[in-house]
């Protein structure tokens, strides 16, 4: 299949890009560097051996997507190019709905226009809120929390919209779980601008040396060692959920919505000794209050993704810490500037 990829220099499309071309697609990626650098493509050529058929271009941009639509011929999107700090989602609502409803809007409307009709879209499981009815199965109600959470929530009603008015659009919402790792070569990664607002990449911080410590935020919620729990799952494991949704697109679906992760809660306290033992290093930590917004406990029930897609996370907790300090430590400030 030929591809789209908006957001495909970000964390999470970088991966999928790797993933998509081993398993034999084409991709043209997009992209406005808003978090993202442009030595993400250098890196993937490295990776994969191909050049990347890249677009510098703002995903609400509808002259400039309808640019590209008419230079490549499309079998489908996969849309991950969003802005998705909670905290700053607070602060900047109409940033959330200017880029990521519009951007989803404006992208839609484009691909409707050139006849392109099959669309992966980057959801979150966020839209679950924190319940006490865990593992969280699709059909759980849904909660916005955040605007970041209604820009998402938003999104899947007007994919599922589409779908209902249309039979030839077909749409896959994954939501994400809590997506960490990167590539085994450690040429690529997440690289969080500023102060890591996400566990992962604040332990690495601290692990090479970037920061003194790792704050815990709370330690007295009703978890097994009282520290939050939720579904870590590798980076490579959800490019490679991505290549399966979109292979599932030409089985003509209609609109569905699966969960990407592994199914198993791992505590704050857990991952610090994981990545302890990968990387050799002292994390020391302080606990303070808990953070705003958060809840004790999030994990998916991963099984539809199996009898879906026939997708199943595979890569252990070991591996995750591994690959985050390989990457990590060969690149101590990310992609630099
Ligand atoms: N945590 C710390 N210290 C830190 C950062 C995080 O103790 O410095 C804790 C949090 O309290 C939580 C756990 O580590 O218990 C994970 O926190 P993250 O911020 O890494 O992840 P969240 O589950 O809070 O958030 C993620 C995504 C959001 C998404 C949410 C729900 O980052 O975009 O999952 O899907 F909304």
């Amino acid at each position: 299949m030929k591809i789209l990829l908006t957001g495909g220099t970000g964390y999470i499309g970088s991966h999928t890009a790797v993933a998509l071309l081993e398993a034999g697609h084409d991709v043209t990626l997009l992209d406005n560097f808003s978090n993202s650098k442009p030595a993400v493509l250098d890196r993937l050529h490295t990776i994969t051996g191909v050049a990347m058929d890249f677009f510098e271009t703002d995903v609400t941009d509808e002259a400039a997507l309808t640019e590209i639509m008419k230079q490549r011929s499309f079998d489908a999107a996969i849309h991950f190019a969003a802005p998705k700090a909670v905290g700053e989602s607070m602060e900047k609502p109409l940033h959330y709905f200017k880029n990521g409803v519009g951007g989803t809007v404006a992208l839609l409307q484009t691909m409707a226009d050139h006849g392109v009709r099959n669309v992966v879209y980057s959801s979150s499981a966020t839209v679950y809120g924190f319940s006490d009815d865990l593992p969280l199965v699709e059909g759980a109600p849904t909660v916005v929390i955040n605007p970041y959470g209604r820009t998402k929530l938003m999104c899947e009603e007007i994919l599922q919209d589409l779908c209902r008015a249309d039979e030839r659009w077909n749409a896959i919402a994954l939501r994400y779980f809590n997506p960490v790792g990167a590539h085994p070569s450690g040429l690529i990664g997440e690289d969080p601008q500023g102060v890591p607002a996400n566990l992962m990449p604040f332990v690495a911080q601290v692990a090479v040396g970037r920061r003194p410590e790792l704050t815990i935020f709370g330690d007295d919620y009703p978890t097994p060692d009282g520290t939050g729990v939720r579904d870590y799952l590798h980076v490579m494991d959800l490019a490679e959920g991505h290549v399966a949704a979109v292979e599932h697109l030409a089985s003509d679906p209609g609109y569905d919505v699966i969960n990407l992760g592994t199914g198993s809660g791992i505590s704050v306290k857990e991952i610090v000794a994981a990545f302890e033992k990968a990387s050799g290093m002292p994390i020391p930590t302080v606990i303070a209050g808990r953070r705003p917004g958060d809840g004790p406990a999030s994990y998916a029930d991963a099984n539809k993704a199996a009898s879906v897609l026939g997708w199943r996370a595979t890569r252990s907790l070991d591996e995750m810490c591994a690959d985050v300090w390989r990457w990590q430590s060969q690149n101590p400030n990310g992609y630099g500037d």
